[in-house]
């Protein structure tokens, strides 16, 4: 069975925040198998809700929700974080064993695997990134590049097997070839275990072609949570709320408000056909 993920009206406030509130009042429901992506500008409480959502952070009032079931004693948080994986934004919060190996196998020996079952976790996960642990298996995660550092951190959550994956602007800092790849490894992960996803980023261009829906956050608050469709087709501000949009989004939405509809604008031949569509509507044709 897959899990669901439910935040009931979450509020957190950091120790030293003062008056102020990382998040206000949050409603939310991961549903089993989607891929639900929450945008935001910076400092909207992104990677504050990503830590209450794993676990990491105990909600200053409201309740987060595993399967129906408010996560509260210590039994069930600890449950909880054998479930949910999450990919920290910075790789550096991430990493800190010695060696890529070792770090990759802390997961999954946390969860009592041992002998052939961890190790064919741990290449299972490895290949999953893209990653070769004949080459640096053995090397020290922090000698390696930003984007390997990125695929050992993301290994060692894929290796846990997590039932929900959350992820903290996994695209930050990535080239195409770079997003194109952590898009491709968790299609492949989401191939072969039916997992619920939670993506916090600031860019939508890289979740799109993954997310099933959007919710969108600004100072703490969720504004709203829409279909793919919706978003595109709403009125949602996203550019004043700092969000950026892919620009075939841009284009996209400049078409649905001329009354063009569009199946999936981030396909570019349905793209290009609305764009003909355009033309033709213009040419009074
Ligand atoms: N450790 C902390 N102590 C106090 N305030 C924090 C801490 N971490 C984040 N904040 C504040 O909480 C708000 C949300 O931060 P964060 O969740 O990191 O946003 P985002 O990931 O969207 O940039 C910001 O106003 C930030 O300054
Ligand atoms: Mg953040």
């Amino acid at each position: 069975m897959v899990s669901r993920l439910s935040l009931e009206n979450v509020s957190y406030s950091y120790p030293l925040q003062g008056t102020g509130m990382a998040l206000r009042g949050i409603s939310l429901d991961a549903r089993p198998g989607e891929v639900l992506c929450v945008a935001g500008s910076n400092g909207s409480g992104k990677s504050t809700l990503a830590q209450v959502c794993a676990g990491l952070l105990a909600p200053t009032s409201g309740s987060v929700l595993y399967d129906g079931k408010p996560v509260g004693s210590r039994v069930r948080l600890r449950k909880l974080h054998r479930k949910v994986g999450l990919l920290f934004q910075s790789p550096e919060d991430q990493l800190f064993a010695d060696t890529v190996r070792k770090d990759i196998e802390f997961g999954p020996r946390n969860q009592g695997l041992r002998g052939d079952e961890l190790a064919g976790r741990v290449d299972e996960a490895s290949t999953l990134v893209g990653l070769s642990l004949e080459e640096t298996g053995g090397r020290s995660p922090f000698s390696l590049s930003e984007g390997e550092k990125r695929r050992v951190a993301l290994a060692g959550v894929l290796a846990m097997s997590p039932e929900v994956l959350v992820l903290d602007e996994p695209f930050i800092g990535l080239d195409r070839d770079g997003r194109e790849h952590l898009i491709g490894a968790l299609s492949s992960y989401l191939n072969r275990k039916l997992a619920t996803v939670i993506v916090v980023t600031h860019d939508l261009s890289g979740t799109w072609p993954l997310a099933d829906r959007f919710a969108l956050l600004s100072e703490g608050r969720l504004l709203v949570i829409e279909s793919k469709a919706d978003l595109m087709s709403g009125e949602a501000d996203m550019l004043a709320l700092g969000v950026q949009l892919p620009q075939w989004g841009v284009l996209a939405r400049e078409l649905l408000h001329a009354g063009i509809a569009l199946e999936d604008p981030s396909d570019p031949s349905c793209l290009a056909k609305a764009l003909a569509r355009r033309r033709e509507v213009e040419d009074g044709r």
